[in-house]
Parts: C-alpha cells; structure tokens; sequence
C-alpha cells in the first residue's frame, strides 16, 4: 500500500494545515455569500452556523476517525472496518461526489483565474457587466476552468503539496487580513448599512425546510464534510492529532471566514444596488465596485489589493481542488495499482469534460439542463443538498453503532490520554443527533414530514 505516497504529507502541521486548506475555499467567500443572499440573510446564517457546530463538528471527527483508524484510501478505509459488509459504498459515494464537485469547482476557479488575468493586466476594466460578457463566452470560461483542473493535476502528481502546506501557513492568514481590510472598505462605502443588517439581523418569517437545507449543505460544502475528503487527509495524520481539536478549529477558521466574506459583499452589494440574490455571479459582480469605490482616492491600492485578493482566492481554491482530486487518485493508485499520474489522469478528465459541459451551461450554451437548472446548479445542487448530507450521515451511523465503541474510544480520546470528557458527547451526537436531524430535514424536503 504506497508507503512511501502515503507518507508525502510534510509535518503534522502540515497535514491540519492542508485540511484547512480544502475547508477554506470557494465555499466560504464564493457560494456562502450568494447562498446566503438567495436564502434570506441572517436567519440562513445562524442556521448555517448551528449546522456547523452541532451536525459538522461531530461528522468531521468521524470521519478522521474512519481515515486514521484505517490509513487507506477512502473506499478501503470503510471496506477494512466494515468486514465485508458494503459499506464501502459510502467510499464510493465519497469519492464520486468528489469528482462531481471538482467538476463544477473548476469553472468558479476557472472565473476567478479570469478576473486575476483581468485585474492584473487590465485594471477597471472589471465592470458589472464583464462578467455576463466573459461567462458566457463560448471559449474563455472553459479554458480557465479545464487550465484549473490542469493546474491541480500537476500538484497532485508531482507531489508539490508539500511547498503548498508551506505556502498556505503564510498566505491563509494574509487572505484573513485581505478579507478583514475589505469587509472595512466595504463597510464604509455609502448606503453599507442596509447590506449589515440584511446580513446581522435575522427576518425568521423567511425559515423554511427549503433554506434549513440549504444552511445543511452548505455546512457540510463549506467543511468538505460527507465527501469522504477528510476521510482521505485523516487516513496522513499522526497518533497524536487530537481529533476533536482539529475539527473544533477548521470549523471555527471556516465560519469565520464565510462571516466576513458575507460582510465584505452585501454592505457593497447594497451600496451600489445589486440585489443580494443574483446568484453565482454575486461576488464577481460586486467586488469590482469595492476596489474601484473604496479605493478611488488612490488607485494604486485598489489596483494592488484587488491583484493579491484575486490571487489568494485562487489559491484557496486550489487548496480545495487538490484534496477532491487525491481523494479518487489515492483510490485509483491504491485499489487498481494504477501509478499515481495515470490515476490523477482518471480523475482529471472525468473532471475535466465535467467542468467543460458545466462552464457552457451557465455561459454559451443555457439550454444545457437537467431538472429544469443549469447543469452547472444540477451539480451544486444534487451535490450539497444530497450527496454530502447523505455521505455525512452514513459516517455518523458508521462511527455510532458500527465500529467497535473501543477503536472509536482510542481515535477519539488517542488511546486515553485526552477528550476523554467529551467521548459520551460525541457519542450521542454522532449515534442520534446528526443522523436524527439529517434524516429530518431530507423528510421534511420530500414533503413526506
Ligand atoms: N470545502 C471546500 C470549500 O469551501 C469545497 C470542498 C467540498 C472541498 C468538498 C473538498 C470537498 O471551498
């Protein structure tokens, strides 16, 4: 089993730090915004929050305890504790939501590579209207987005996450400042305070088992939880990771970024009058205002600050991209003995066509749907909505009242030296409260409850 592939994660810092890596991404400053704003605002965001805590922490831990327990690849990891029953299956499932998302990702990536190339060499010119022209061209957006998966296959293969886990130290934290010096510039442009309050303050007239869903998704998007990811990354931590620790501190990392990244685009969508559910264009329509606006008095700012703003997020999202690629290139080379490059080959040209089809969907070639969306929101939508939750729920039920309770002691308290405490807790979380609430609220959205 490819001890020496296994073992290519830099230090145990690294290892946490890369799982931050795939939680922080697109998730949080791309779909939580416009999810958000489609959803109602502050009410979606406590649920949203509540759904992290109580349903997203006790699910990452399990699935670490799954990935460490087993050190294999997600589908091996289950079929190793399962004796030969299928749960691997939840495996498989893991790793096809994965591919899904990797798909539809690129093409957000991809938008977000175009409007770095654009701020780079031609500033102001990324008005409100670029970007319907350039999304809908029949050729720029897919060649970003399949540029992006290509981009992510050669760090993949070449095995440069190391340099990447040493970057992220650095550039995670100035991507914090960025969006904190933004969510300032934002805040202070006139007419902000409408876009504050739609944000802070809850309208709970606007709940529904539609937006409860929603806030359940993007939960479990935005923690990369049910796709078997964290599973995958667990499987490279060490016997002294405290579980509980690592989950407890990406989810806090994670929500914190998703807050500002709502509070650097609605006080500026409200300043310059767009509406809070445009949609997947939200960001990308409204933060060229904020960098012309905010920044008018000395252009040179806005020119630097939106320069390094496109770039990070590019490499947050790139963070994100590679832990949903290594989760079906760790299968393929470690179920089919495949060498490592042509399993991420597999991986990247499923993607790629994916993310292809998708790119067109929403640009050139609208009539593409299925169910009525774009394929492009098919995949968002049957992904978070149904496969994570479904994929978190089954690790739950897995963790809860399938594996032995004595290896879910020793991952989770390390062999008793720590969390001891909370081990009933977890318990009870993970045996009724995730699978109890998920299942709910699915019922609830088939109209069965
Ligand atoms: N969590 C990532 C983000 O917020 C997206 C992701 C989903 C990554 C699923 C891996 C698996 O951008």
């Amino acid at each position: 089993m490819g001890k020496i592939e296994r073992g290519s994660f830099g230090s145990r810092l690294g290892i946490v730090l890369a799982t931050a890596g795939s939680a922080v991404g697109l998730g949080n400053v791309w779909r939580f915004p416009y999810m958000t704003g489609q959803n109602g605002g502050a009410a979606f965001l406590l649920l949203y929050v509540a759904c992290i805590m109580v349903l997203g922490v006790p699910g990452m831990v399990s699935e670490f305890i799954v990935g460490r327990h087993a050190q294999a690849n997600a589908a091996h990891a289950y079929d190793k504790l399962s004796g030969g029953r299928p749960w691997k299956l939840v495996g498989y499932l893991g790793i096809l939501t994965s591919t899904i998302i990797l798909g539809f990702y690129a093409v957000v990536a991809g938008w977000c590579l175009q409007y770095l190339w654009a701020a780079v060499a031609k500033p102001g010119m990324a008005t409100k209207d670029y970007f319907a022209d350039f999304s809908t061209d029949a050729v720029q957006p897919v060649l970003w987005a399949v540029a992006f998966i290509l981009l992510t296959h050669v760090v993949i293969v070449r095995g440069v996450r190391r340099g990447i886990e040493r970057a992220s130290k650095w550039l995670m934290p100035i991507l914090l400042v960025l969006l904190l010096v933004l969510v300032v510039a934002s805040c202070t442009l006139p007419g902000a305070a409408d876009g504050i309050r739609f944000l802070l303050w809850p309208d709970f007239s606007k709940l529904s088992s539609r937006v409860l869903l929603e806030a359940l998704g993007q939960a479990f998007f935005s923690l990369s939880l049910g796709t078997a990811c964290l599973c995958t990354y667990a499987s490279y931590f060490t016997r002294t990771t405290n579980l509980l620790h690592a989950a407890g501190q990406i989810a806090l990392l994670d929500a914190l970024i998703a807050v500002c990244a709502g509070l650097m685009i609605f006080p500026a969508a409200a300043a310059v009058g767009i509406s809070p559910d445009s949609g997947p264009s939200l960001i990308f329509i409204t933060l060229p205002s904020v960098f012309q606006q905010a920044f008018a008095a000395v252009p040179i700012v806005g020119y630097v600050i939106s320069v390094m703003f496109y770039a990070l997020l590019v490499f947050a999202a790139l963070t994100s991209t590679i832990s949903m690629h290594e989760i079906g290139t760790a299968f393929f080379t470690e179920e089919f003995r495949l060498p490592r490059s042509r399993s991420a080959w597999v991986i990247t040209c499923v993607a790629g066509v994916l993310s292809v089809f998708c790119a067109w969907s929403v640009g050139a070639l609208p009539g593409l749907q299925v169910m009525g969306r774009s394929l492009m929101d098919f995949c968002d939508q049957l992904t978070a909505n149904f496969m994570l939750p479904l994929g978190g729920m089954l690790v739950c039920l897995f963790v809860g009242w399938y594996i032995p309770k004595r290896v879910v002691y020793e991952e989770f308290t390390n062999d008793g030296a720590l969390n001891r405490r909370y081990f009933r807790l977890f318990l009870f979380a993970v045996r009724f409260v995730c699978p109890i609430c998920i299942a709910l609220i699915f019922l609830h959205q088939l109209g069965v409850l």
